[in-house]
């Protein structure tokens, strides 16, 4: 008990500070370098992280933006970040200078979702070759779904008709379409990854839309930007499990789909999907460590498409709906006999 009483406890927290703040003088020397855009004064140890709204950065943004200009930097934790504002400064970045922007930083932060050298998905891989792997898996696949019993076009010409069912069981009342919407691109995303979809009432498919969404809120909050910084923090027994709930029931969906698909799928068929065409790659690839089609893989690879895929279509066809409410005529123009 001595150890830690009240005449030891004051100069181990003056020695702790001491060493906090020399460790935050070494990490900050990368953004005092002059090759950084300009931007907010940092604070020790957390950086920018209290001048940015993580919840909604944008209004942060703008006015740093107004303060700074378009190109600005900030410090989260002790990972230097550059904002981009502005048509020019992104087209420069994402455009003509591509080669520079394109990889990403090691996902250390989601490894306790099952992220390894070997295993990076598509949305998340570094600038390399696992990457190119699985970007032409993916497109190609997409792209020749013939493959299976259906082709896509069916699925989704089919998953359109029962969407347009789901409206009309609405009988001219309001509703916000966003759910039906999100539900009928899951579907099309499941038909491509496990060549099936899911009545809109069916627990799975409730329960894979909350988690997209409250997985989404778990990028936002302080505590998911202090352990990016400092992925080390998520070594603490349970933290991982306190900070992205969401994220590892996600993820354990998925791998319950997954296993149903290994459960009826016979290898000596042509693949039904994308699940069976990447299973027949990671027979292909056996022995070859440099590869990136593992079971591992296939996870993260399949979780990528349902959360690039599901927010991003339904709210481009929410936008849709709503231009063809305020334009009558376009919609009779485009609806069948219009
Ligand atoms: C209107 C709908 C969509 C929009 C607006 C959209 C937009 C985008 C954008 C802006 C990117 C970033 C590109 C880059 O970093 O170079 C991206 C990447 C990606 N999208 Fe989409 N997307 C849509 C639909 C989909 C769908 C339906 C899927 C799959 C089912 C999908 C899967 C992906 C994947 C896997 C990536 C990562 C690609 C990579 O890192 O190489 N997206 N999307």
């Amino acid at each position: 008990m001595g150890l830690l009483s009240g005449d030891t406890l004051g100069p181990l927290a003056v020695a702790l500070l001491i060493f906090l703040l020399l460790l935050d003088l070494m990490h900050r020397r990368s953004r005092w370098a002059p090759r950084y855009p300009p931007g907010p004064t940092p604070l020790p140890v957390l950086g920018n992280l209290l001048q940015v709204d993580f919840e909604d950065p944008r209004p942060s943004f703008n006015q740093l933006r107004r303060r700074f200009g378009n190109v600005f930097s900030l410090q989260q934790v002790w990972t230097p970040v550059v904002v981009l504002n502005g048509l020019a400064a992104v087209r420069e970045a994402l455009v003509y200078r591509s080669q520079d922007t394109a990889d990403r930083p090691p996902p250390a932060v989601y490894e306790h979702l099952g992220y390894g050298p070997r295993a990076e998905g598509v949305i998340l891989a570094r600038y390399g070759d696992a990457w190119r792997e699985q970007r032409r898996f993916s497109l190609t696949t997409l792209r020749n779904f013939g493959l299976g019993k259906k082709s896509l076009e069916q699925w989704v010409t089919e998953e359109a008709s029962c969407l347009c069912a789901a409206f009309a069981d609405q009988a001219g009342r309001p509703f916000s379409p966003m759910d039906l919407l999100n539900k009928a691109v899951s579907n099309v995303i499941a038909s491509l990854t496990f060549g099936c979809r899911f009545e809109y009432n069916d627990p799975r498919i409730i329960k894979l839309l909350d988690l997209t969404e409250d997985g989404l809120k778990e990028e936002f909050n302080l505590v998911r930007k202090v352990v990016e910084a400092v992925p080390v923090l998520l070594s603490i027994p349970g933290l991982a499990a306190r900070v992205f709930p969401a994220q590892k029931a996600f993820m354990a969906l998925i791998d319950e789909l997954i296993a149903e698909q290994k459960m009826t799928r016979d290898p000596t068929q042509p693949p039904r999907h994308l699940t069976d065409a990447f299973l027949d790659e990671v027979k292909e690839a056996k022995g070859n460590p440099e590869s990136s089609f593992n079971d591992e893989n296939l996870r993260l690879v399949v979780a990528d498409l349902f959360s690039a895929g599901m927010v991003t279509t339904s709210t481009t066809l929410a936008w849709a709906l709503l231009l063809m409410i305020l334009h009558p005529d376009v919609q009779r123009e485009s609806s069948p006999g219009g």
